[in-house]
């Protein structure tokens, strides 16, 4: 399939991997690349920009294809290393960059001089309006169903990506609530150049992640996440469980006067906990309304096959017979 999207990054497939804390590692990322999309390695998981470095130099040993790398701007008063994450990136010759979290302005003339493509994830049209103004050379936007941060807006990818559609210029990608071929044509034909992944990547074969954890988001349904940190203005939206309920019981409490304090027990050092030994229980992580059309843990290729060959059977058969002239009486 070509689009603005698998034209601009080089790949076979308009179907990109969200960065993904704990889960964006080598091995998940390369068999997303090696099945013709573009995997992406997540820099904050790497403690360090050396780390970042070797987790580069690792998923290019598992693949010849393009992969990225995602760089999340966290709301923290002492920010990680960026430069030193950016510039591991730049010297592993990696070409293409999602952004998140805030936006890039700051970092945008390094990673342009250095023949970087940067796809900036954002929430909002004004934002991603903003993003292609500074130079972003395609925008994944991420609608209110998504896992992670949906943003404060809450609008849903039946609006937002027409909207997108209507005011952008530079190609985008629709994310959040995305599974299967269904999701690819109708984001397609709302106006997309492809889609973005994170939930259903995670129930994978090449997900580096604990058993249970693909578990836990196989029996998911689409009622069983929450939007945690709200009353913080940076909404998380998260597979609900027994530190998420008492996350939200604080947030009712304690209303307007939370702090970041009050909830570091349920949100701080979570995820190695969760992904990496399966304590599912031991904060809140995110995971997207679109657990709800997840049933099983294919390999990475198993998914993007499918995905491609219903999408056509999608185009080709159901929607073009839909047009086909009734038969004469
Ligand atoms: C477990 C998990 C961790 C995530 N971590 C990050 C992250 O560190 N940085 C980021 O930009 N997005 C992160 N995301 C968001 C994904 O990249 C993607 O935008 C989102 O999952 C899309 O929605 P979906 O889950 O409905 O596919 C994460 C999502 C999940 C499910």
């Amino acid at each position: 399939m070509r689009t603005r999207i698998t034209e601009l990054l080089g790949i076979e497939r308009p179907i990109i991997q969200g960065g993904m804390h704990f889960v964006g590692l080598a091995e998940l990322a390369s068999a997303v690349s090696n099945a013709g999309g573009l995997g992406i390695i997540t820099a904050l998981t790497q403690p360090t920009p050396a780390a970042l470095a070797a987790e580069i130099a690792r998923c290019r040993s598992m693949t010849d294809k393009p992969f990225g790398v995602n760089l999340t701007f966290l709301p923290v008063r002492t920010p990680p290393d960026y430069a030193g994450y950016i510039r591991a990136i730049i010297d592993g010759g990696v070409k293409i960059v999602e952004t998140a979290g805030n936006n890039p302005q700051q970092w945008m003339p390094l990673l342009k001089d250095a023949g970087i493509k940067v796809i900036h994830k954002c929430t909002a049209v004004r934002h991603a309006l903003k993003a292609q103004n500074i130079g972003c050379d395609a925008v994944s936007v991420d609608g209110f169903e998504c896992g992670g941060h949906p943003g404060e807006d809450d609008v849903p990818n039946f609006i937002l990506l027409p909207r997108a559609a209507e005011a952008l210029k530079v190609p985008f990608i629709a994310s959040g609530g995305m599974a299967d071929a269904r999701s690819l044509v109708a984001a397609l034909a709302l106006g997309a150049d492809g889609i973005n992944m994170g939930t259903r990547f995670i129930a994978t074969q090449e997900a580096t992640v604990h058993e249970n954890v693909k578990q836990a988001i196989l029996a998911a349904t689409e009622l069983d996440t929450r939007l945690v940190m709200r009353p913080l203005r940076n909404t998380e939206r998260v597979l609900v469980n027994k530190a998420v309920e008492r996350l939200l019981e604080k947030e009712r409490q304690l209303g307007a006067a939370i702090t970041f304090a009050d909830i570091v027990s349920e949100v701080g050092g979570v995820y190695p906990k969760v992904m990496q030994n399966g304590e599912l229980d031991a904060g809140a992580w995110s995971c997207g309304m679109v657990a709800g059309l997840i049933h099983d843990i294919p390999t990475v290729r198993e998914l993007m096959d499918r995905i491609m060959n219903e999408a056509e059977h999608i185009v080709s058969q159901r929607l073009a017979g839909m047009f086909a002239t009734a038969p004469a009486h």
